[in-house]
């Protein structure tokens, strides 16, 4: 999938660990309709919940700079998120095994559910209060 300007939350750093998601979600798919490689799954897997660190604290930082009433229902979300990263990745440890079944859907709720409407509400809070 290919990065549209309207996916932009109005940060060029935030946007920037956005398309990674973007990026993760499309290699995913290619692995999955591919049946591709296993070892590929667990770096994934383990750069993600490195970037989830990142990433969620950033963001984070950057809601409070702005004011955003929903910062902390939003940082409830992003910890459950981690939280499932975290379970898929013990699993994937466990027995070794790409389990896309759960982790596509995973990575595509992340990409639809939570950057295009989630993230989206602290870029609009910012647009109409700023
Ligand atoms: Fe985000
Ligand atoms: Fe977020």
């Amino acid at each position: 999938m290919e990065w549209k300007l309207e996916y932009s939350v109005g940060d060029e750093d935030l946007d920037r660990d956005h398309m990674s998601i973007l990026n993760a979600l499309d290699r995913v798919k290619k692995a999955q309709k591919n049946n591709l490689e296993d070892d590929f799954i667990g770096i994934l897997l383990t750069q993600l919940v490195e970037y989830v660190d990142g990433h969620f604290a950033k963001e984070e930082e950057y809601m409070a700079k702005i004011g955003f009433p929903g910062l902390a229902e939003h940082h409830d979300r992003h910890v459950e998120m981690k939280a499932e990263l975290i379970r898929q990745r013990g699993e994937f440890l466990k027995d070794g095994k790409a389990n896309f079944d759960e982790l596509t859907p995973f990575l595509n709720d992340w990409w639809e559910k939570h950057i295009l409407e989630a993230d989206m509400d602290y870029k609009l809070y910012a647009e109409s209060n700023l």
